[in-house]
């Protein structure tokens, strides 16, 4: 290996104990357009955050500031676009860690690596048995990304090489993909634990509040990365339980949202991947508004807003196939070795029960550990409910007129990724697609500046298993008039 990897790979683990943390085609065509925020809408952000703003933006004054700003959207969104790139490098790393489809080796995450450390007095004995796991864990997933045999993850982790210029065919293309896997790998482990040392730092902090504050936008600086899990749709239920109790919610709750869908590649956390690629939240929205009655189904539709060309591509796919009446097939995994606390495991038991029905799952390779198993077969007609966008909540809005507005906007690990002036730059484009009364349900702090219409009225904290750390805070943001 190019360095050693038993270090790095113990501060993942730590990292992952502390952070435990997408119409069919006649729809399509009815397709509102995206356009990017006027300056107008910007200028709070612009006043108020003026030691954030890029230095492009800084060093104008406030005509040539106007004029350029439409060049400089459409610059922005570039950028944040080609961040996708290195998400889905992320994505690579962690089904090479994680994954369970194409080797034999154990998963390296949180608690094998501490099995391994834990299995050898010796740090340096435990430190080679890590780079020995890691290096067969390479050597196998360049076999699988070479003949992927139709396994989507693979299909992708093979375009994804070709396209870096490693043709996978040779030997020498192989031995480049390889060195270019390990690259990849130590950027992300140097990430983690720059972002560790940066929770660590506002854990110590005095000041309320600061360990969310930092959270919310921890991956500002990383690739934009498609991850999804079951556990964030709990803390949104959750939130809606507590804002109907006291009696927040909006009269209507027809119009929503969902900000950053996801894909279901190999999660960080439990690294499951043996079964086809999936989305959960947009199915969990809808189940949760059914369950508490929130919602009429008849009158019910979901937009989804996303600057992922895959995550996209996969909620119209999921759209065509209900056109032809073909359910939709989500799988619940959760493992069996983690102490759950009693309500995730009973929204875990009855999730999708308003919108399908139990179907068997799929079975777990033996190296995926002790996992319960679950699956749910979701009905066509809520797939057709599902409008898939391609949007950048940060620097494009939809020019709604005033019923088509969302009453309700579900945003959860999207704005993490984002500094506190690209935060408000968001916060002004949902505002304006919002109704009076609406609400935004995040899981990270957003940016209230003066004038903006967004206010924070409250928030739920749920605790999803025993772990330290494997918690979400809600945050309660409403649309005033
Ligand atoms: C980490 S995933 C979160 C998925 C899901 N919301 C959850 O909590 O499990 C982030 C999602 O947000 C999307 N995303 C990131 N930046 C975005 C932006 N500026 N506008 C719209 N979507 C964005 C990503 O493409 C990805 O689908």
């Amino acid at each position: 290996m190019e360095h050693s990897s038993g270090n790095r790979l113990r501060a993942l683990s730590c990292w992952l104990a502390a952070a435990a943390c997408c119409a069919h085609i006649a729809a399509q065509s009815r397709r509102p357009q995206a356009a990017f925020i006027p300056f107008e809408d910007a200028r709070p952000a612009l006043q108020h955050l003026a030691n954030l703003i890029p230095d492009e933006l800084r060093r104008k004054d406030a005509t040539a500031l106007s004029a350029f700003w439409p060049e400089w959207t459409r610059q922005a969104d570039a950028r944040i676009r080609a961040r996708l790139a290195q998400g889905d490098e992320d994505s690579l790393v962690n089904l090479l860690l994680f994954g369970t489809s194409f080797t034999t080796q154990p998963r390296l995450t949180a608690r094998q690596i501490e099995t391994i450390i834990g299995s050898s007095a010796d740090s340096a004995v435990a430190g080679s048995r890590l780079d020995a796991v890691t290096e067969a864990r390479l050597d196998d997933f360049i076999r699988a990304a070479a003949q992927p045999n139709g396994r989507e993850r693979f299909l992708f982790a093979r375009s994804a090489l070709v396209a870096r210029g490693f043709p996978l065919e040779t030997v020498e293309g192989q031995r480049q993909a390889r060195a270019y896997l390990l690259r990849a790998l130590a950027r992300v482990l140097k990430e983690v634990d720059t972002l560790h040392g940066l929770i660590a730092d506002a854990e110590r902090s005095e000041t309320p509040g600061a360990a969310f504050a930092t959270r919310s936008g921890l991956y500002r600086a990383r690739g934009l990365a498609s991850d999804t899990s079951l556990a964030p749709n709990f803390a949104i239920e959750e939130a809606l339980k507590s804002l109907r109790a006291a009696g927040r919610l909006p009269v209507s709750m027809h119009r929503v949202a969902v900000v950053g869908a996801g894909l279901d590649f190999v999660d960080k956390q439990e690294g499951y991947e043996f079964y086809p690629l999936q989305t959960l939240q947009p199915f969990a929205v809808i189940d949760s508004l059914l369950r508490l009655r929130l919602a009429d189904r008849s009158r019910l539709r979901l937009t989804t807003f996303d600057v992922s060309p895959r995550v996209n591509a996969h909620l119209r796919e999921i759209g065509a196939r209900s056109a032809k009446g073909q359910p939709y097939v989500l799988q619940l995994p959760l493992d069996a070795s983690e102490v759950w606390r009693a309500p995730f495991v009973a929204y875990w038991s009855g999730f999708g029960d308003t919108i399908g029905r139990p179907e068997k799952p799929l079975a777990a390779p033996a190296t995926a550990g002790a996992v319960k198993l679950r699956a749910v077969r979701v009905r066509p007609e809520f797939a057709a409910t599902i409008e898939p966008l391609d949007l950048n909540v940060v620097l494009q809005r939809l020019e709604l007129a005033q019923d088509e507005k969302f009453d309700l906007v579900i945003a959860t690990n999207v704005f993490v990724y984002y500094n506190e002036f690209e935060r408000a730059l968001a916060m002004a484009n949902l505002q304006s697609m919002m109704r009076p009364g609406g609400l935004l349900l995040s899981n990270n702090a957003l940016v209230e500046l003066p004038g903006s219409r967004l206010r924070f009225i409250g928030e739920t904290s749920v605790a999803y298993s025993e772990r330290k750390d494997n918690r979400d805070t809600i945050v309660w943001y409403e649309c005033s008039d």
